[in-house]
């Protein structure tokens, strides 16, 4: 079984031919959907009409191509792992011999194999999803540190046929790129890395992640950032919503819940196509940091950071536990606030120790994490900027709440009761960033 996504039918286009596929394969609904904005015609070989129908490994069609823009073809579930070398046009790949061309037979229409499978935003059945194969190209706007270190997991995570790290510094991001790649027998990754100068020569994207901006310099003030990101922001959504129309946008640039909100109307993108890392790392911070208060590891503390990335974070500490027990039971008042408090002061506190940039590692991660949680449909529920809907009480603007991710972005927001204080503080906190947001240009 192989799972054809959107870059295949990109290829398939430049080819100019027909995206042949097995009746056992799936085809993803933006594989679809691009294959009607380009006309490309998916057709499946019949295989009562093949005299010897190859199995589905080697059933792809060629994987050259003319030209390296091309995100690789990925591989199918049979060959996950073993994938030697992607589809570089000039290294063949031994798993994957190019098919004959007749070797295609009669085609026909093809027909899905379950209705549901291509409901936009449906999640792919268990059996179906290709959890350590590849599935299209992730795109790093920004090769700074944030958006280095978001690279290498995504790579590491070797789910993905293509990172591009896009940065207006070409050379820089051009040599993380090649920098990163010469990890992949060290990190056992097929992952292709690379580096261009801007966003559409990095080619369409299932996920865009947007780091690029300024961090906060000395004797400039919040608005001086706010106006300079937001400009930065603004112009890159319209450049991804020009290249990659239904990709996923992930905004790391702060401040967070503005630059999300931002991003989401300058690109015209439906609200749950576009989301803001903050809470994946607010909450691991609170995480890692509760861990250190004894010897317990972070991940037995289960905890969400909400509302804004700052000042405004919300951690319910009534829906806080480690191992199953309520954290108030383990952890004197005192000591959980100190906590909660370090938690919120984590990137100044960093940027302290730093004395020149801000965090990168957690952040980085943090972004990466989210990606792969769309991409692994792992159905988690986490922390995310995205537009509030009337759950909580609060609307028409982003702010973190509890949400599961799918493939194509937002599934749904998660209501968890919360004690009434810290849904007034959630509340609190969408009534700050609607005021902020009051004082930002509006997107053109
Ligand atoms: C921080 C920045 C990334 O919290 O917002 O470190």
């Amino acid at each position: 079984m192989t799972v054809w996504g959107a870059s295949d039918v990109d290829a398939a286009a430049e080819r100019g031919a027909t995206l042949r596929v097995s009746p056992r394969d799936v085809v993803t609904p933006l594989a679809h959907e691009r294959a009607r904005e380009l006309g490309v015609v998916i057709a499946a070989a019949d295989a009562a009409d093949r005299p010897a129908p190859a199995p589905s490994p080697s059933s792809r069609p060629p994987s050259s191509g003319t030209t390296d823009r091309r995100a690789p073809t990925r591989s199918s579930s049979t060959t996950a792992g073993v994938r030697g070398n992607g589809s570089g046009p000039s290294v063949p790949s031994p798993a994957t011999p190019p098919a004959p061309a007749s070797a295609a037979g009669t085609v026909r229409e093809m027909r899905p194999p379950s209705p549901a499978l291509f409901r936009r935003g449906a999640p792919l059945p268990a059996a179906l999803r290709v959890p350590s194969g590849s599935t299209g190209r992730v795109v790093i706007v920004g090769a700074g540190h944030v958006g280095m270190i978001a690279a290498m997991r995504l790579a590491d995570a070797d789910v993905f046929d293509e990172v591009v790290l896009v940065d207006i510094d070409e050379g820089r991001a051009a040599g993380i790129a090649l920098d990163l790649q010469h990890t992949a027998p060290l990190s056992d990754f097929a992952t292709r890395v690379r580096g261009v100068g801007t966003v559409a020569e990095a080619g369409a994207a299932d996920y865009v992640v947007i780091t690029a901006g300024r961090p906060r310099q000395p004797g400039m003030t919040r608005a001086d950032l706010v106006s300079t990101n937001a400009e930065i922001v603004g112009d890159l959504a319209r450049q991804v919503a020009a290249t990659s129309p239904q990709a996923v946008i992930v905004v790391v640039t702060n401040p967070l819940d503005e630059m999300s909100q931002h991003a989401w109307t300058s690109s015209g993108f439906p609200s749950g196509r576009v989301l803001g890392m903050a809470g994946v790392l607010d909450t691991a911070r609170f995480q890692a940091l509760v861990a250190l208060e004894d010897d317990g590891r972070a991940r037995s503390v289960e905890a969400i950071a909400l509302g804004s990335h700052g000042e405004e974070m919300v951690i319910p500490l009534s829906r806080a536990t480690r191992g199953g027990r309520p954290l108030s039971d383990q952890l004197a008042p005192a000591r959980v606030n100190a906590v909660v408090d370090r938690a919120r002061g984590s990137g100044a506190e960093v940027v302290g120790l730093l004395r020149s940039g801000s965090a990168f590692m957690a952040p980085g991660t943090s972004a990466a994490r989210m990606v792969l949680a769309m991409v692994r449909e792992s159905d988690e529920v986490m922390s995310v900027a995205v537009l509030a809907d009337g759950t909580y009480g609060i609307r028409d603007v982003y702010l973190g709440l509890p949400v599961r991710l799918g493939g194509q972005g937002l599934r749904e927001i998660v209501e968890i009761p919360l004690a009434p204080n810290e849904l007034a503080a959630l509340r609190e906190a969408g009534d700050r960033i609607r005021e902020r947001l009051g004082s930002m240009p509006k997107a053109s």
